[in-house]
């Protein structure tokens, strides 16, 4: 059983994925504690009705941000986690944070890496960057976070077909539906002690 802390921003339906999963069994999981850096984040009632303690952490009341990610390690630190999922958290995280959980952060991105990530590049504008570059295909990247942005080894990705008719919302939604498979499956696959790493590869057994 895999102790998991859970970083959101905003409407947690990532969250409830990685839920469901460890509630019909496929993933050897606890999440211990989700912390969010926005009080209005919907992710923080998905975690309360699921039972999950909740945490806001409101930068502003943090001089820097190392001051700020430490806050975040001691919560996780205290409560043994040992997985730590990024689930639409849109801030950075810390070198130091990085280092403490080094191949042990977990990040979902709704484009195939390398393409369309990087700093600035989350959320809508990735699906707006899609459509206006024209390109046939987008999808999922799931990935290890390392010091960089969105550079980290990658553990699974998937296609998604871009339509000629799609706008941001019908391809953000078909994107979405692809991510709530591919996040739990990464975890379920690391709770499963499936996943090394070679350099720069990922390797599932
Ligand atoms: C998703 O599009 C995800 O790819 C990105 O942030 C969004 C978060 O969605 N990382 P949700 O908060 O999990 O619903």
């Amino acid at each position: 059983m895999v102790n998991i802390g859970v970083l959101i921003s905003g409407r947690g339906t990532n969250l409830q994925g990685i839920i469901d999963n460890i509630h019909n069994g496929k993933i050897d999981g606890n999440i211990k504690l989700v912390i969010s850096n926005r009080k209005d984040a919907y992710g923080l009632i998905r975690a309360k009705k699921a039972g999950i303690e909740t945490l806001h952490l409101d930068r502003g009341k943090f001089s820097t941000e190392e001051e700020y990610n430490r806050r975040i390690m001691e919560e996780f630190i205290n409560r043994d986690v040992e997985l730590v999922v990024l689930a639409g958290y849109l801030r950075v995280l810390s070198k130091e944070f990085v280092r403490e959980y080094e191949n042990r952060i977990i990040n979902i991105h709704p484009s195939l890496i390398p393409s369309f990530c990087g700093k600035g590049c989350y959320g809508e504008r990735v699906h707006e960057m899609v459509l206006e570059r024209g390109v046939k295909v987008t999808g999922v990247t799931v990935h290890f976070v390392d010091e960089g942005t969105d550079t980290g080894p990658i553990i699974l990705q998937k296609a998604v077909v871009v339509k000629d008719d799609d706008t941001v919302e019908s391809l953000k939604k078909r994107v979405l539906q692809v991510e709530h498979q591919l996040l739990p499956k990464a975890i379920e696959l690391y709770c499963q002690k499936r996943i090394s790493i070679q350099g720069r590869k990922v390797i599932i057994n």
